[in-house]
């Protein structure tokens, strides 16, 4: 019997959401075997800016498109799941907060239960691109955050829960606010593998202010350590005489962190500190040149990573006299997410891009990164010319003075193609543009094959099986010519538009193992199949959070 296991629900949870095609239709949800609930979907390349590597999948991407259609394209289609699955380091998305408001560039207006079916099918992908010491941070403020934070729990497993960052993202109160007004938001980091371990960050001027060094120590500025320790320590019990003569012992409960041949050691070397006077309790000095970097905190302060008046003027700079991008964040905010998540080169993805600051700030830190936006529009106005400017070292604002970035690399444009199936009232069809080549190039991606263009009759390759697209009836004769192009202990799956009488037979007898599917019904189920798995895939909760299984 399967037990109970402790998960959010909400109506339509076990259903697809299907987003409406324009802005003025609404959200639906679909059962799973709809096409819209698998389809993985063209891409295509249309531009680059810079410098980019021959192998167009390698290059920084700059989607136009849904981040789900993305998403699926980097964990299916063989060219980019190879350099995506399972080897992204950091994803970091900023998605609509479903505040209810419509922001000049974007609405944000879902229902509760929409919200949270548009964000858990992006989330499962998510998790399939991660790598085992990757994190995903999720952006929210308290509109859904602490419903997120049980949807990654399902997703992620608890287990790999990290913490709640605090952004102080407000300057100063908004007094028209009805009840509170909001200084920050939330952002929920989770890993991929409970090993994972943060990068401590770079030691700040400020972090340093506070070792100083009163007694002239040429090992420098120190800070005056707690000799004692709460642990029972056996060697912890003894008295000890100051320069002064006065007698120390620890407080009650306490024990001496160190032993006293320990303590003395340090004393003649000048590492105790009695006091300026000599007659203080004895703190044993820590150096600032012998501490390590910052192990990173929870809050994040406005002074140490900018806040939205930050993240609006860095907008201006980059585009004066427009009017500002309606929810950017700071450079030096995504920097401290990069430092602490990432190394150089490690890939990057914000399937949520707005005006692209994740892109920006990876960009200019020697990341590799691929992000999203929905908006061709966003992409047109904001999106793309900031990343163009990055590459052309024309964007001196940001984090551009502190790393020392000026210019260089590059990125390529991707546009997502349309669905290839047409719901109609006869039943899914496929598409008109579905033919020739394009129909070809989209079914190898549905199938997760690697497309080859030069191969005809064959067009697609996963190990020893090979593909072949017939854009029309396959009969006896078409089987034969297709089989007589396979190599020796080659098998191949043809796809063909309407299946001939004997089509079948002939295959089974001449290439045992080989076998023939029909499009669009074929392709649908085999899709559905897929994504059930990778639903089925959550991490199971531990026992103890159970319900019903009592303590
Ligand atoms: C809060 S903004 C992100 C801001 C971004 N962090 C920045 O610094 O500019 C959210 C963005 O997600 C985009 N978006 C909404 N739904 C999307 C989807 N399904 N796929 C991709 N982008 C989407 C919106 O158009 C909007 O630009």
């Amino acid at each position: 019997m399967n037990t109970p296991r402790l998960e959010l629900v909400w109506p339509g949870k076990e259903k697809f959401l299907l987003l409406p095609k324009d802005d003025a239709g609404k959200p639906v949800w679909v059962e799973r075997d709809h096409p819209a609930a698998s389809e993985v979907r063209l891409a295509d390349f249309v531009g680059s800016v810079g410098e980019v590597p021959e192998v167009p999948y390698a290059a920084n991407l700059l989607f136009t498109g849904d981040s789900l259609d993305v998403l699926r394209i980097l964990c299916e289609v063989p060219e980019y799941r190879a350099i995506y699955r399972g080897k992204v380091k950091l994803v970091y998305i900023d998605p609509p907060f479903n505040t209810g408001q419509a922001f000049e560039h974007y609405d944000d207006w879902m229902e509760h239960s929409t919200w949270l079916s548009f964000m858990r099918e992006r989330l499962l992908l998510i998790r399939d691109l991660l790598s085992p010491d990757g994190s995903v941070w999720v952006h929210l403020d308290d509109a859904e955050q602490h419903r997120m934070r049980l949807l990654m729990d399902e997703v992620f497993g608890p287990a790999n829960f990290v913490t709640t960052v605090i952004w102080e993202k407000a300057d100063s109160p908004r007094n028209s606010a009805r009840q509170f007004s909001s200084d920050h938001d939330y952002v929920l980091v989770y890993s991929r593998d409970g090993n994972w371990s943060p990068n401590r960050l770079p030691r700040t001027a400020d972090s340093d202010s506070i070792y100083t060094n009163p007694d002239d120590d040429p090992r420098g500025p120190w800070l005056p350590g707690d000799p004692y320790a709460n642990k029972p320590y056996s060697k912890g019990l003894y008295e000890k005489t100051g320069p002064t003569g006065r007698v120390f012992t620890p407080p009650p409960g306490r024990f001496w962190r160190i032993s006293e041949e320990k303590l003395d050691a340090l004393d003649s070397e000048g590492r105790v500190w009695w006091g300026p006077t000599g007659n203080a309790r004895p703190s044993i000095k820590r150096y600032l040149s012998e501490v390590a970097d910052l192990v990173p905190r929870t809050i994040w302060s406005k002074e140490d990573v900018g806040s939205n008046r930050t993240s609006k003027n860095e907008m201006r700079a980059i585009f004066a006299g427009v009017s500002s991008f309606a929810t950017p964040k700071p450079e030096r905010f995504m920097e401290r997410v990069l430092r602490i998540a990432t190394q150089q080169g490690d890939a990057v993805i914000d399937c949520f891009a707005g005006s692209g600051t994740t892109a920006a700030v990876a960009h200019k830190m020697g990341r590799r990164w691929v992000t999203v936006e929905l908006s061709p529009s966003t992409v047109e106005q904001f999106t793309l010319p900031r990343l163009t400017k990055v590459v052309a070292g024309e964007d001196p604002g940001g984090i551009t003075k502190s790393v020392g970035w000026e210019g260089g690399g590059g990125f390529r444009t991707v546009t997502v193609g349309p669905s290839m199936y047409e719901d109609t009232t006869f039943g899914i069809l496929l598409a008109g543009w579905a033919t020739n080549g394009r129909f070809a190039r989209a079914v190898a991606g549905q199938l997760g094959f690697e497309f080859q263009k030069e191969a005809a009759p064959l067009c697609g390759v996963r190990g020893r099986m090979r593909l072949a697209v017939v854009d029309g009836a396959v009969g006896p004769e078409e089987v034969r010519l297709i089989v007589g192009a396979l190599g020796e202990k080659e098998r191949v799956t043809i796809v063909a538009k309407s299946v001939l009488p004997e089509a079948e037979s002939t295959l089974t007898d001449i290439s045992p193992g080989s076998r023939i599917r029909k499009a669009p019904r074929d392709l649908l189920t085999s899709g559905a199949r897929r994504m059930r798995r990778r639903t089925e895939a959550s991490p199971r909760h531990t026992s103890n959070e159970t319900e019903g299984s009592g303590s």
